[in-house]
């Protein structure tokens, strides 16, 4: 089973021989207004990040260089989705836990965001987690 609301996007490439471009426009490529960007570098090999879910944020994640795994979780269903390319990215709705791994070295992800940085709108237990999706 999928997760619904999770997918792919896949973005607009203009392709040329000088290099290739792609491009985002908020709340038409990407379902939300973009509010922060944010990016994770020089990630060592074998390192986990993520391993929590928002309330409300909602994100875009692309892999600017190299690639790695996000595993999504709504609580019912679990799904792996592999990044690579930069050129589309993985769309996460709010209330999914995700934990990020498999990352290639020299790997950069990017994340959009819909909200601005807020602790507050962190799960970080994943029991607590769990307890709000079966309410
Ligand atoms: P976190 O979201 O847990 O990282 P990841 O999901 O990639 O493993 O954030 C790690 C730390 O960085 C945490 O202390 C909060 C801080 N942080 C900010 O201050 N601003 C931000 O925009 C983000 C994403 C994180």
């Amino acid at each position: 089973m999928g997760l619904p609301g999770c997918r792919f996007i896949y973005l607009p490439k203009i392709t040329d021989p000088r290099g290739n471009l792609t491009f985002i426009e908020g709340a038409n490529h990407v379902p939300f207004d973009i509010k922060r960007v944010y990016y994770l570098y020089d990630v060592p090999g074998g390192a986990e990040r993520g391993g929590h879910a928002h309330k409300e944020l909602q994100q875009f994640m692309i892999a600017m260089s190299g690639s790695f795994d996000v595993v999504l979780d709504d609580g019912s269903n679990k799904q792996r989705f592999h990044l690579n390319r930069s050129y589309y990215g993985l769309y996460i709705a709010n209330m999914v836990w995700r934990e990020m791994d498999n990352f290639s070295s020299g790997s950069v992800c990017m994340v959009l965001a819909s909200e601005k940085f807020d602790e507050t709108d962190y799960y970080r237990d994943y029991k607590e987690f769990l307890k709000a999706t079966k309410q």
